[in-house]
């Protein structure tokens, strides 16, 4: 099986305060940091009494995880939702002394061609994170979407220039007139024809993944909503791998400190050493940000 590489998991693992009880994955993915965090502990004190809480809002990532954990099921309980409804379930559980939100995609993703979120296999153009709840498929995203919406997306995410942006969506909407674009490979001819290159090509994929998923509403809503879910004196860690969603952490959680309620640990943030980005690569554009309750 594929297992996800945690990211900067040493450097979280030095700042997270003593005497942790319970904890909050919000991302939980292949429990990459959690099983880290966790065989860590068991080598310092009894781990009975620690208790991880793990949110994914990938089914096939929760049957993977659950499967992972077994070993361990007194003490992980894996969760089916998103961080955004972080309200909902901080009401059922206690308040937390440490959170964890690992953004982006896990390698799974990626690497596993039926998951269909890579340019590199041909497969229908979906890219949902939660195929359960959410019908809005890569492929109706790009058929049904109002041209201003693909416009700003296109402008806003991925600060492409408005020419670019308006060229694209002038391209996409013609293009839908004619044949819908139903699969990656469809896709990826569709752009390279019009002379764009790979790169382009990758970040277009992303800017589609981030708009069929809504992740960055979802950021917004855990970004104002967690605050309230740390116990005094504990620590929230969140880890971006864009500019996009690091420039809307930096200044929710510089917001939060200038409240006095909150402190950065971290004013400058943390990369990952260049030995860990040649152990994995997907470390690359990992930014560490760690905020704490007063
Ligand atoms: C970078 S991976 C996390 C990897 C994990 N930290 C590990 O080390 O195994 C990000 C995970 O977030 C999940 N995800 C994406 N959007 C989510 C959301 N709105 N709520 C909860 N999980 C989400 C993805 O399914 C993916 O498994």
């Amino acid at each position: 099986m594929l297992r996800h590489i945690p990211v900067l998991a040493e450097e979280i693992y030095e700042h997270l305060p003593e005497n942790r009880q319970l904890w909050f994955d919000w991302t939980f993915g292949h429990w990459g940091h959690a099983e880290y965090f966790l065989s860590h502990e068991e080598k310092k004190r009894n781990i009975s009494w620690i208790k991880i809480i793990g949110t994914d809002i990938d089914l096939n990532m929760i049957e993977k995880a659950r499967e992972l954990t077994k070993e361990y099921k007194d003490n992980i309980n894996i969760l089916h939702s998103s961080y955004a409804n972080i309200s909902e379930i901080a009401k059922e559980q206690w308040l937390f002394d440490y959170e964890l939100l690992d953004l982006w995609v896990n390698l799974e993703h990626f690497k596993d061609w039926s998951r269909w979120f890579s340019i590199k296999t041909d497969a229908p153009l979906d890219m949902r994170f939660d195929q359960s709840k959410n019908d809005m498929t890569a492929e109706k995203w790009l058929k049904t979407t109002k041209p201003e919406i693909i416009k700003s997306a296109f402008e806003e995410y991925w600060d492409f220039s408005q020419k670019t942006a308006e060229y694209l969506t002038k391209l996409i909407c013609e293009q839908r007139q004619k044949s819908p674009i139903s699969t990656t490979f469809q896709l990826k001819d569709f752009l390279l024809n019009n002379h764009f290159n790979q790169k382009k090509i990758a970040v277009i994929f992303q800017v589609i993944r981030i708009m069929v998923n809504n992740e960055l509403d979802q950021l917004k809503i855990f970004l104002e909503k967690f605050p309230t879910t740390l116990k005094k004196g504990w620590r929230c860690f969140i880890i971006t791998y864009h500019s996009v969603e690091d420039r809307i952490t930096k200044n929710a959680l510089k917001a939060l400190a200038e409240s006095c309620d909150f402190m950065l640990i971290n004013k400058k943030v943390i990369i990952p050493h260049y030995t860990e980005v040649q152990r994995n690569k997907a470390a690359r554009s990992a930014k560490l940000r760690i905020i704490q309750k007063l």
